[in-house]
């Protein structure tokens, strides 16, 4: 599909004020996106893992209005209204609106939570961007009721990436390529597609639990990030390998081999971070805290043959990775020996989830 199928249709406001409500979860790259191009188009493709546990819920509800000239919104988090929220949904209902027809014609009132705590440093735009254009969507379908549920899952993942690159990978379980890549059939840059191979046994119900080393706001936003990209001396090379990545990755899934798995993931998110440290200006986001728990996981791994890894995100959390069958064994290990890297103390127990869910 082409950008121009998703642009809006001329259409009658036969809709009276109401209210929809989603949920949406958060994810984790395996192959990261880092780098991008206008309208958020990517430079490499991307996969994540979809979480289960760690969403935002968002209620939208919508008012028609006498003037239509601007956008009109309130946003709430937790009950509380959020006026520093306004310019990054400001931005975004600026960036969609050539894809839907009634943004103007409404007032909405976005009411918002997240299931994991605000101060987290856990990114919350992946699962509150696709959450609202979730909740957006409610709202088209009842002006083009001729639209497929698989058009309208691609066009929420395309409104969604607008707000967030990642959000778009955001919508649906286990895991989700985001990106042209060749040997990944219907891939686009403008929207997010389930993987389209047989997942091994040994990826079923994968546990991810986020170790919260530093809960403080990003020291780097990734808009400020991905632009660091731009005239980066290894940016091409790392495009290149991103997709090389995607690639073996694709192999892995499907056979089973969780030694190549941890070797590729880990080798990522090192990757990520490097390219932060080797910008202009350069950035350090791990804490000492995070090189604690990788030496630890390594040392794990080494004693106990266990298949447990790390990813990260553009932070110092650190998301340990394991199979199912090691959950017990991998938890008691965090307990023991990670927690007290953790800020408070604190980590959540997630796994794969399944997607948006209409509430
Ligand atoms: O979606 P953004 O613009 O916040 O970028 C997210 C980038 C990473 O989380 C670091 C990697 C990824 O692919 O999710």
């Amino acid at each position: 599909m082409e950008e121009k199928g998703f642009l809006a249709k001329i259409t009658q406001l036969n809709i009276e004020d109401g209210a929809t409500k989603w949920s949406s979860p958060s994810n984790i790259a395996l192959v990261k996106y880092w780098g991008k191009r206008e309208q958020q188009i990517p430079e490499n493709a991307s996969i994540s893992f979809t979480l289960n546990n760690c969403k935002t819920i968002t209620n939208l509800t919508y008012t028609k209005k006498e003037n239509k000239t601007d956008f009109n919104f309130d946003v709430f988090l937790d009950g509380e209204k959020k006026d520093d929220f306004k310019p990054k949904i400001e931005t975004f209902f600026n960036r969609v609106s050539k894809y839907l027809s009634f943004l103007k014609d409404f007032h909405f009132k976005i009411e918002t939570e997240n299931t994991f705590p605000h101060s987290s440093g856990i990114a919350s735009s992946a699962s509150g961007m696709s959450a609202i254009a979730a909740c957006l969507m409610s709202i088209d379908k009842q002006l083009n009721p001729e639209m497929s549920e698989d058009f309208i899952l691609k066009k929420t993942s395309f409104l969604a990436r607008l707000g967030s690159g990642s959000a778009c990978r955001s919508l649906e379980g286990d895991l989700v390529v985001w990106g042209k890549h060749e040997i990944i059939k219907g891939s686009s840059n403008l929207y997010g597609v389930n993987f389209p191979f047989e997942t091994h046994k040994n990826f079923k119900n994968y546990q991810d639990t986020i170790l919260l080393v530093d809960k403080g706001e990003k020291q780097v936003s990734s808009t400020i990030g991905h632009n660091l990209m731009h005239n980066h001396p290894f940016a091409q090379q790392r495009f290149i390998q991103a997709n090389e990545n995607l690639e073996k990755i694709t192999t892995i899934l499907q056979n089973g081999n969780l030694d190549q798995f941890i070797a590729l993931v880990e080798s990522e998110a090192l990757t990520l971070h490097a390219m932060m440290m080797t910008s202009m200006p350069y950035f350090i986001l791990m804490k000492p805290n995070t090189l604690e728990i990788i030496n630890k996981i390594w040392a794990f791994r080494k004693a106990t043959n266990s298949k447990v890894c790390f990813t990260l995100d553009a932070g110092a959390n650190v998301h340990v990775l394991y199979p199912e069958s090691e959950k017990v064994s991998v938890l008691q290990f965090i307990k023991n020996e990670l927690v007290a890297y953790c800020q408070n103390g604190h980590y959540i127990c997630d796994s794969i989830g399944k997607g948006l869910e209409q509430l």
